[in-house]
């Protein structure tokens, strides 16, 4: 990323931390809709700042597809609580590929299909789940030494301690061609309107749930990127955290 932002950061990178900046929490966080372009903009942030990149969404994601695996229904406490506790002794992230693992087991592809979403926000509006899932996102993130992480209620409920609190939207139209321009790539056969409609329903669901609901943390930045590149937005994002002392002066690597 060669920005005048991205100079202003190396040339802050040799100056010395305050004490605000050394003892900031190193989480930035990324909440919105699908398709709104979280992953690509955070990864992009997490690399620059040499920070790791996580995907709540996964962790979602990877426990509707043990409960399908495993043939637990949600409204099976006991099979639920087995579930989650099977996420929290196996699953792992690659720090270095994002790739999702359940023990040596790489599930990154599985967990990414329309129905593995369709299933994720079905199980993510259940209020014993979200509380089960909340310390095993912290944990993965904690363990971070920084973090750039994106969900849809990590500035509000998971960290809401986070210096620095995104809220990365696009049109919903914009939002399914994104989508499915990736869906092609990867050889899938795109219904346009379908996508459209998913997205819409998707959002409503998210967003009106009871427990967690996608929505900006009172203190977050809103940021509209339809017509903006991920490449932009993630410089905006690196301006905000060079303006909050999020980047660590010392010359080591951030
Ligand atoms: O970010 P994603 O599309 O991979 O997320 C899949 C689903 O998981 C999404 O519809 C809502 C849910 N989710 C959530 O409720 N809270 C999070 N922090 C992350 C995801």
């Amino acid at each position: 990323m060669s920005s005048v932002i991205a100079t202003q950061i190396n040339k802050k990178r040799k100056q010395k931390p305050n004490k605000s900046e050394k003892d900031a929490l190193k989480v930035i966080t990324i909440d919105g809709p699908a398709g709104s372009g979280k992953s690509t903009v955070a990864s992009l942030v997490a690399k620059f700042l040499c920070w790791t990149y996580v995907t709540t969404g996964a962790i979602y994601r990877t426990l509707g597809w043990i409960l399908k695996e495993e043939g637990v229904e949600l409204s099976d406490v006991e099979g639920v609580k087995k579930c989650v506790q099977i996420l929290v002794d196996k699953y792992r992230q690659d720090p270095k590929t994002g790739s999702v693992y359940l023990q040596d087991l790489d599930i990154s592809e599985r967990i990414r299909t329309p129905e593995a979403s369709e299933r994720a926000s079905i199980i993510a509006k259940d209020a014993f789940i979200r509380e089960k899932l909340l310390p095993v996102q912290r944990k993965v993130v904690i363990s971070c030494d920084g973090a750039v992480v994106d969900g849809r209620d990590m500035g509000t409920i998971v960290f809401p301690e986070s210096p620095l609190k995104i809220f990365l939207t696009a049109a919903p139209e914009e939002r399914a061609r994104r989508r499915a321009q990736e869906m092609r790539q990867k050889g899938l056969e795109v219904d346009m309107d379908a996508l459209v409609k998913e997205i819409y329903e998707r959002d409503e669901r998210d967003a009106s749930r009871s427990v967690a609901p996608m929505k900006p943390a009172i203190d977050a930045v809103y940021l509209d990127c339809t017509t903006q590149t991920a490449d932009e937005i993630a410089q905006l994002i690196l301006k905000h955290a060079l303006d909050r002392g999020l980047v660590q002066f010392d010359g080591s690597p951030m």
